[in-house]
């Protein structure tokens, strides 16, 4: 099969695999993470523009948070689905070995990534996980968890291991601190670090204005005006 042929019939099949997803892994996630991850791709080279389309529609495919905690469902679903088109073996393999290592799991767990393709894809998804857009993400997230939007009994707690982080049952503010403001210092690619450095000012700006309308900072009791 034409990889063209290929991609779109990839397409079609994540997109009915991820529909009414209301997560924030839906299918827009996965267009979106797509479209910057070819982005960052034309300011690095070279690179195989097939494994990034592959990878980058693929990644979220059957996620451990979803698949009652399987780190490797992912790669798995992606696997026999690729095989299942006839992709060459060996970019089944590159495929799958990002797909297995693309998600954050904790804020001390070293990042396996090794490919720069895999690397691109990375970066394009964790984009998403910042800005307005990470913001709008979290908070979707932590109701689909339950989680409480803030908590101030509890602290935010730095994970060192993939276990803690899968259980850890903090509130949604605490996610920022124990990941999404970390991840502009992870980045893979220059373009990505420049990306993540306005986003991630953003979403120190609403943080600050969220603590100062929690404590009522911008309320006043009397007007004058
Ligand atoms: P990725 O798609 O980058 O692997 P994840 O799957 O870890 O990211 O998370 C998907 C989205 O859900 C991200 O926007 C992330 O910030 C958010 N998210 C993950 N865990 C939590 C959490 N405990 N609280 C709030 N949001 C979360
Ligand atoms: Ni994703």
């Amino acid at each position: 099969m034409h990889h063209d042929s290929i991609v779109r019939k990839t397409e079609a099949f994540v997109k009915e695999q991820l529909s009414g997803d209301s997560t924030g892994h839906d299918w827009w996630h996965i267009q979106r993470v797509l479209k910057t991850a070819l982005s960052i791709a034309e300011q690095e080279s070279p690179v195989d523009l097939f494994v990034i389309r592959l990878a980058a529609l693929l990644h979220d495919i059957g996620d451990w948070k979803f698949s009652g905690g399987d780190e490797m469902a992912a790669a798995r679903q992606a696997h026999s689905w690729l095989v299942g088109v006839a992709v060459e073996e060996g970019t089944v393999e590159q495929v799958c070995e990002i797909v297995a290592n693309v998600s954050f799991k904790g804020a001390g767990v070293k990042n396996m990534m090794k490919s720069l393709e895999g690397k691109i894809v990375q970066d394009a998804d964790r984009l998403d996980a910042l800005g307005a857009i990470g913001i709008a993400r979290a908070f979707s997230y932590g109701g689909f968890k339950g989680q409480a939007l803030h908590d101030p009994s509890t602290g935010p707690q730095y994970h060192s291991s993939f276990e803690e982080y899968k259980n850890s049952g903090g509130s949604t503010i605490n996610h920022f601190h124990e990941k999404l403001l970390l991840l502009e210092d992870q980045m893979n690619t220059a373009a990505g670090r420049r990306i993540a450095k306005t986003r991630t000012e953003f979403m120190e700006t609403f943080l600050s204005r969220f603590h100062l309308e929690w404590h009522g900072g911008d309320v006043r009791l009397t007007t004058d005006d």
